[in-house]
């Protein structure tokens, strides 16, 4: 089975549905470690109740994204991590991990991208009044959610939609396809 890393700055309920996929039998790949760049984040909450290694770093605790990417790498080594799966990382990706993994770095975006890249893509297709978005997994480049796209999943803005609600059901997407997605991409079928 493939050895894979998830990256997660915030709750982490997609780390979850990776979780439980594996656990349940439908995602075949082994997640040796979770890394995440803020600490009391609630995805950590998450690592330590499943179990599993944890890296948490400060990125004010290093002089370069070269530096705390070169400490993460040391522990990607370290567990043997041929994959890194992002799920809610809030960074960019910089040229240390990219020229380690290549082609081997996977994101999920919530929206059609090339639509509303960068941070508070919901935010961004709510002001533009768009009455479709989405869900977007591709692979990482060295841009802003530019590479190339593996799958989508469309959904419907509603006429009353608020951030809330529309974050609500890019999760309860995201919940299903990413861990399908990730078993078709890298998944053992034993
Ligand atoms: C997810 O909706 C993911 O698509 C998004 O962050 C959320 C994390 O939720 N990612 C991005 O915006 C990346 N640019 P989670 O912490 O509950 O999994």
């Amino acid at each position: 089975m493939k050895n894979i890393a998830i990256f997660a700055s915030g709750s982490g309920s997609n780390f979850q549905a990776i979780v439980d996929a594996v656990k349940a039998g439908g995602l075949h790949v082994n997640i040796k470690m979770v890394v995440c760049d803020r600490p009391g984040a609630f995805v950590i909450e998450r690592a330590k109740s499943n179990g599993m290694p944890h890296f948490i770093f400060s990125a004010k605790d290093y002089d370069s994204k070269e530096a705390f990417e070169c400490a993460i790498l040391k522990q990607l080594r370290s567990h043997d991590v041929e994959y890194i799966v992002l799920a809610g990382y809030m960074r960019l990706i910089g040229p240390t991990l990219l020229t380690e993994f290549p082609g081997r770095i996977i994101n999920i975006h919530p929206s059609l991208l090339p639509s509303f890249p960068g941070k508070d893509a919901i935010g961004q297709a709510l002001a533009a009044g768009v009455n479709v978005s989405g869900v977007t997994i591709h692979f990482v480049d060295e841009g802003m959610d530019t590479g190339p796209i593996i799958a989508q999943q469309i959904i419907d803005i509603d006429e009353h939609e608020t951030k809330e609600s529309l974050q609500g059901k890019i999760h309860q997407v995201e919940h299903q396809f990413y861990p399908a997605e990730l078993q078709k991409l890298l998944g053992d079928y034993a």
